[in-house]
């Protein structure tokens, strides 16, 4: 990327840090037209979601364990109580990746009709969700001490980098012992690169891991998720504590 390229995207960043109301507010009009639906979820790529769970599933199953077992590392393994699904929208991870796997879920999305929609498409199973909370994460404050995963697939590009960087310390309080934080997301080539259209940024990995680390938390598993169409941009999957 050019010089003058890797200039404007920083720019924009700037641009969108100054414009903090209209960047949340529009990508809320924008998701409250998006249909509640996988394909909706997944801006037409439903067809991508089974390959996209398999692939966290694998992710999510190296940390998970019985109770006092350790990993490779020695480290002890992540419980299967309480996970919360960030950015939930109708639920799509929750269905299929979080309550197949631990006790009760908390969704939490700014758009009411996805968790209103997620009653519904959850089934039976939505009985083991404890929580809908419908706020924004640039607002939002994990329990302390609740959560074993905290899962952020596909939402980070709506917040700005400071909310991101506080969202993400909030996070870590909210973790109980050998808890995880897992972000899943687009990352772009280089740079900032804005979406005028949902109002959201796309970083690049470097970028990524310096918000991370600005949080305070370590990067414990990182990985890209294969066999997604060429087209999009590239998925990573960074588990953090
Ligand atoms: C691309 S969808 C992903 C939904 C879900 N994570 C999945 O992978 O199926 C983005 C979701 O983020 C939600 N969202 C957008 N901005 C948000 C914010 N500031 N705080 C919380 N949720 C937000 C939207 O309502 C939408 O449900």
């Amino acid at each position: 990327m050019p010089a003058n390229m890797l200039l404007w995207t920083c720019d924009r960043m700037g641009d969108i840090a100054g414009n903090q109301a209209s960047f949340y507010s529009n990508a809320e009009d924008y998701w409250r037209e998006v249909s509640p639906t996988v394909d909706g979820m997944l801006g037409g790529y439903g067809s991508i979601s089974s390959i996209d769970i398999n692939g966290s599933k694998a992710f999510l199953q190296k940390f998970l364990g019985v109770r006092g077992s350790q990993n490779n590392d020695g480290e002890e393994k992540t419980g299967s109580g309480v996970a919360l699904d960030c950015g939930a929208g109708i639920g799509r991870i929750t269905k299929r990746l979080l309550l197949p796997l631990f006790r009760t879920v908390d969704l939490v999305d700014v758009t009411q009709e996805f968790l209103d929609k997620a009653k519904a498409y959850l089934e039976e199973e939505g009985g083991r969700v404890g929580n809908y909370f419908c706020r924004g994460l640039q607002d939002f404050v994990p329990e302390s001490g609740r959560y074993d995963v905290i899962w952020i697939q596909w939402v980070i590009g709506h917040l700005t980098d400071d909310h991101l960087v506080e969202f993400l310390r909030r996070c870590q309080k909210g973790l109980r012992p050998n808890g995880l934080i897992v972000i899943k997301d687009n990352v772009s080539y280089e740079g900032v690169v804005p979406d005028e259209v949902d109002s959201s940024v796309c970083r690049d990995l470097k970028i990524v891991h310096s918000l991370v680390d600005r949080a305070g938390l370590r990067i414990v598993h990182e990985e890209q998720q294969m066999n997604f169409p060429k087209e999009i941009y590239q998925v990573h999957t960074l588990a953090l504590r």
